[in-house]
């Protein structure tokens, strides 16, 4: 399960947050909710999200330590970098540092976060009721890092880790965040325009983890998709064909979002004009996600290049009984050479009924998704499978 975060209410579009209030887009911190679902689960892994520009290494090495400790190695953290310019004044910056260079903040940031983590040997704890020690102190040291952006001392305060390690997940598209997720990540979530897209961000990203020393296997990476499922075929097509219509309706929500991923106010554009020509290349936000889309507007009015013309909200369309949906991720696995999904319904009691009594059962008739777990952690788990 992943937990994303965001820092701000979103108020780019219309410069309000009206939307954002209106359409329930608030975050609570998903950090103090990992123990929680931890305590209710046994084996699932959890991952939080965390934006590295504004957690000090020490806290958020500390923070995942103790996590890991709560979950007995169950947990993990997404690194991502934020990008509205409001998330970082809410941490006392003026503006949001530069897209790449907060990339390579985050690269900075993880060698000293698990710098920290390496402070502790697996093995340092004593615990010897003799003799009264608790811990071996040379089994533990300074960590000493000192780079271009981030320094700390170290050692951490907290007993080595179930894992050691958390699993470090990642999301980035452009090729700066790309580099950060096939240096870093022991899970890559990605959202990609349909199979050729997918298969293009697998070979890029093996190919980039090879350039750093690492094995194709050592990343699993999950797709987001949305299935629509029901009990026949036709039931589900007439399920989307509404949801579909209702998101294409809701023309705020789109450039709401737009303006959030991209940091330009949406409300300024006409909607049935094309877009003011000088915005490629220029946006501090999720970059690749916006120059996709203002490359697929070039030559179309704003109206026509919303985002909702497509004819699914996830990377590849699944649609159907829970049959046909295991027949279309089968193929969507074949055909992209990807290790999985990261189902990104909205939490209702429906849509978890449907897809863990619905779609899971089937996945695991068919050997797609196990039905138990080798190991003890969730990075053992992960890499497992
Ligand atoms: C599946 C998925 C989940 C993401 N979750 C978050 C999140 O919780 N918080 C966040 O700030 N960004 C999130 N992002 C955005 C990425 O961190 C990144 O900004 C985006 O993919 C664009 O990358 P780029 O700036 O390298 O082009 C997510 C992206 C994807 C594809």
């Amino acid at each position: 399960m992943m937990l994303e975060d965001s820092s701000v209410l979103p108020d780019v579009f219309g410069s309000s947050f009206e939307h954002a209030l209106r359409s329930a887009i608030v975050r609570h911190d998903p950090m103090p909710l990992v123990p929680l679902l931890a305590a209710a689960t046994k084996h699932l892994g959890i991952i939080a999200t965390a934006a590295t520009p504004f957690y000090p290494p020490f806290l958020a090495a500390r923070l995942m330590s103790t996590l890991d400790h709560l979950t007995h190695g169950r947990v993990g953290i997404n690194l991502v970098t934020a990008s509205p310019h409001a998330a970082a004044q809410n941490y006392g910056y003026d503006q949001h540092f530069e897209h790449d260079e907060r990339y390579a903040m985050a690269d900075e940031w993880i060698d000293a976060v698990r710098a920290l983590w390496d402070t502790w040997d697996a093995d340092a704890l004593v615990l010897d009721e003799a003799t009264g020690v608790f811990a071996d102190h040379t089994k533990v040291r300074y960590a000493d890092f000192a780079g271009k952006y981030y320094r700390t001392r170290g050692p951490l305060n907290t007993v080595a880790s179930p894992q050691g390690h958390p699993v470090v997940c990642q999301a980035g598209g452009s090729p700066a965040g790309r580099d950060l997720g096939a240096r870093n990540a022991d899970t890559l979530i990605a959202s990609a325009a349909g199979v050729d897209a997918m298969r293009e961000y697998v070979d890029d990203m093996h190919r980039r983890m090879v350039g750093f020393g690492r094995e194709e296997t050592d990343a699993k990476i999950l797709f987001l998709v949305e299935p629509v499922l029901a009990d026949t075929d036709d039931e589900a097509e007439a399920k989307q064909a509404r949801q579909l219509a209702a998101t294409r309706e809701n023309i705020d929500a789109q450039l709401a979002n737009l303006s959030y991923t991209s940091g330009f106010d949406f409300a300024q554009f006409d909607l049935d004009e094309p877009l003011p020509a000088d915005l490629k290349g220029t946006s501090n936000g999720h970059q690749s996600v916006i120059e996709a889309f203002l490359a697929k507007a070039d030559g179309k009015t704003l109206r026509e290049a919303l985002p909702a013309q497509r004819d699914t909200t996830g990377s590849v369309r699944l649609v159907g009984s829970p049959e046909t949906v295991a027949d279309q991720m089968e193929e969507a696995i074949a055909a992209s050479g990807a290790d999985g999904f990261l189902i990104g319904l909205p939490v209702t009691r429906k849509n978890l009924t449907e897809v863990c009594d619905g779609l899971a059962p089937v996945l695991r008739r068919r050997g797609l998704v196990r039905d138990g777990y080798e190991h003890e952690t969730f990075r053992e788990n992960l890499l497992a499978f």
